[in-house]
């Protein structure tokens, strides 16, 4: 399987360039509107003094890392401001490799491809360890995988794309697992406002020096475009402080810093918004999940219901997950959909469908007409 170069944009690409009227299931950018605070905060910093033009900390704007280290019960220091999760996850993916011993990220399978490309860039040796029935991890499987080679281990709870919610309990085994081995558990949560069974579990509420969380506003505010995630580091006087010390260079080294206006607007959107933000867009999503899903299933096409996240992955009887299939759904059905080959082998007779667009119910139809032909 090869990660180097992610093939989303080629399936994006052939959709505009089809010649009919195509529903993008393929894209996880929002098709909502952020929280008000968001487009106030831009509003407003228009009209801010020059001074708010110029450089901001490099580790970003002191009273969002302050923010965030609150709600997530952790000292302000171990909070990095990144340029989106994909920087967070960069980070600790590359400061686990050159701290801990071995050469080895462990991934899951399917995986999100940016992590395995990530990985196979940073030139480490990757191992898969697949996932059960429905998504789920089982730790036994990773702890029977993980060795003293391994340095990474990479999760993603809500996942993407299967769906599955990691409890407490899978998440403490994971990060035990990483601390025998010697490794270091990265856990990306960027859909943890996503999550329909109430039993997300952050890694963060583990104490322990082999974890970093990953986190970004980009989908919990609807905002992929701002670029706005943190990374959050093990304590610096601990055992593995200097982690944090090497990401911060390196952040700095990279980016000099963040933008100062977008990480202005989501701290004011994080002191204004409340819950029902968050809870509308959880209820628009189950009913699209519910629409989706109901339509699949009348249609015999075997599918696993997220627990978590946007995504659904589904397999249609002898029609296995390919780019071929992918763009012929695109020119015959008018859906474009990742084919699961790009997630993994596990997952190469399924495709996985993103409910960002208003348009689910007619996309369903669609794919119960094309393949009831
Ligand atoms: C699991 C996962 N992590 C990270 C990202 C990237 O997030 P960001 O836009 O904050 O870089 C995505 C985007 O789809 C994702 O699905």
């Amino acid at each position: 399987m090869d990660y180097q170069t992610p093939r989303f944009f080629r399936v994006v690409q052939y959709a505009r360039r089809a010649d009919r009227d195509v529903i993008d299931m393929v894209s996880g950018s929002p098709d909502w509107d952020p929280p008000a605070g968001i487009r106030d905060g831009l509003r407003e910093y228009a009209d801010f003094p020059a001074d708010d033009f110029q450089y901001l900390p490099s580790d970003g704007l002191p009273e969002l890392r302050e923010h965030v280290a609150a709600r997530r019960g952790v000292d302000r220091d171990r909070v990095i401001v990144t340029n989106g999760a994909g920087e967070a996850n960069h980070l600790a993916m590359f400061g686990g490799l050159e701290r801990f011993g071995g050469n080895e990220i462990l991934l899951t399978d399917p995986v999100f491809p940016y992590y395995a490309g990530r990985a196979h860039f940073l030139d480490a040796d990757v191992g898969f360890v697949p996932v059960e029935d429905r998504g789920h991890l089982d730790p036994e499987r990773v702890r029977e995988r993980a060795s003293e080679e391994t340095a990474v281990i990479v999760v993603n709870t809500p996942n993407n794309p299967t769906g599955a919610v990691y409890d407490a309990d899978v998440m403490e085994r994971l990060v035990e697992i990483a601390e025998v081995n010697d490794a270091l558990l990265v856990s990306d949560e960027v859909y943890d406002h996503f999550d329909y069974t109430g039993r997300f579990s952050s890694a963060v509420e583990i104490d322990s020096p082999n974890v970093v969380a990953t986190n970004s506003f980009s989908k919990a505010m609807a905002i992929t475009g701002l670029r706005v995630g943190y990374a959050i580091f093990p304590p610096e006087d601990g055992p593995t402080g200097d982690l944090l010390e090497r990401a911060r260079t390196r952040h700095m080294l990279t980016n000099v810093t963040g933008s100062r206006p977008a990480q202005y607007a989501v701290l004011r959107a994080l002191k204004t918004t409340g819950p029902e933000y968050y809870a509308d867009i959880r209820d628009r999503l189950r009913e699209r999940i519910d629409t989706f899903c109901e339509t699949l299933e009348a249609a015999g096409a075997e599918y696993d219901r997220p627990e978590g996240g946007f995504y659904v992955m589904a397999r249609f009887e002898d029609y296995d997950g390919s780019f071929d299939h992918a763009y012929e759904l695109i020119d015959e059905a008018g859906v474009a959909g990742m084919p699961g080959q790009a997630f993994g082998d596990s997952r190469s007779e399924w495709f996985r469908f993103a409910l960002m667009t208003p348009r689910v119910d007619e996309a369903a139809d669609r794919l119960a007409a094309f393949f009831s032909r």
